[in-house]
């Protein structure tokens, strides 16, 4: 096995991430030391099932859990509430009691809906995250944000429910097919603009794959960091949703057949051209920015109109009463956060989308 790297997020429960190989093969010793020994519910979807279910069943009984495993159909679509009413009658027919624990095996939709039954049954259970893809790995199974989607909009109904525990076997990454790796280096890249201009020169390089666990660990850290000290998000944390409103919308407009990562590239171009033009950036970056996406595999505009993004933003749930917050890129490596009215994403997005 490789060496493991441990990053503890000081929250309340406080827990670990560990990053390297191999740990969904050790799953079970390393779980039965940190959740002693329940009921575990692994789920997972049709992707994963095939790929990881073996391997971490096996881990997890010959360490003495009982397990029982859950397997929906893959897709961001299919993060809503039938599969959620699906996840949570099975918890109630497996007699899962408030001592056991769900494990969150797979991406950023099983992370988000098996945190949210979790954060639901029974008032409340715990949740490992199992990380398999680069992008639950750098964000969505780190912080405690758990969600579906609702007809209105993305994520719309969820709950905080920090993990009890993240492994994230760096092994998982090799299976990924290079568009679902494209979608964890989009998020990698946003964390670049928002703290860390070495991060993103790595991604500008297109040196990436040669050590994704430090990638993951930087990500991972500073996340960590903002998490502590705003963990409901009614601050700083607010800072990690760059390129998300406007991503939000494009995810929205595709029926969610565009994926999270590949629309937040788009809307990171958006927001960063839109700042450009709008004066709010202390240097050009919105080229750079777009440059670094496309090595990576990544979209850097969108054919849907600024009327039909800025309606759709207009659900999103970082908006309060008639205002929304966007995060502006100022530099590579430095953004704020800018509250106005939500009248104003329309001339905001138009903006973004002039070349
Ligand atoms: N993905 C943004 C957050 O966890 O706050």
């Amino acid at each position: 096995m490789s060496s493991i790297q441990t990053i503890q997020v000081h929250t309340a429960p406080a827990y670990a991430v560990s990053i390297g190989g191999g740990l969904l093969h050790t799953c079970g010793p390393l779980l039965r030391e940190s959740l002693g020994l329940c009921h575990v519910a692994v789920i997972t979807d049709s992707n994963v099932a095939p790929l990881y279910l073996g391997t971490v069943t096996s881990s997890l009984q010959t360490a003495g859990f009982a397990v029982s495993s859950y397997v929906f159909p893959a897709g961001e679509a299919r993060k809503n509430f039938d599969t959620l009413s699906g996840i949570l009658e099975f918890l109630a027919e497996e007699r899962l009691t408030r001592t056991d624990c769900i494990v969150a095996l797979g991406g950023g939709v099983t992370g988000d809906m098996a945190g949210f039954a979790a954060g639901c049954y029974l008032r409340g259970i715990r949740c490992v995250q199992l990380p398999t893809t680069l992008l639950s790995a750098v964000d969505s199974s780190v912080g405690g944000k758990t969600a579906i989607d609702l007809k209105a909009g993305k994520n719309l109904a969820g709950v905080f429910l920090q993990p009890a525990a993240v492994l994230c076997d760096t092994d998982c990454l090799a299976s990924l097919p290079p568009e679902v790796f494209a979608d964890g280096a989009a998020e990698a890249i946003k964390t670049g603009v928002l703290c860390d201009e070495s991060l993103f020169s790595l991604f500008e390089s297109g040196h990436l794959e040669t050590d994704p666990a430090q990638v993951i660990a930087r990500c991972v850290a500073y996340k960590a960091g903002v998490v502590e000290r705003d963990e409901k998000e009614q601050g700083e944390r607010r800072l990690l949703n760059l390129g998300h409103t406007v991503g939000h919308a494009i995810e929205k407009c595709s029926g969610y057949s565009i994926p999270h990562g590949h629309a937040v590239a788009a809307g990171l171009v958006i927001i960063a051209r839109a700042s450009e033009h709008l004066g709010w950036t202390e240097e050009p970056i919105a080229a750079r920015i777009a440059a670094c996406l496309a090595k990576n595999g990544l979209p850097t505009g969108t054919d849907y109109t600024a009327d039909a993004l800025a309606n759709a933003a207009s659900a999103d749930k970082k908006r309060a009463g008639g205002d929304i917050t966007l995060v502006i890129p100022r530099k590579i490596g430095a953004c704020e956060l800018r509250k106005m009215p939500v009248a104003e994403l329309l001339p905001v997005i138009t903006a973004g989308l002039e070349v």
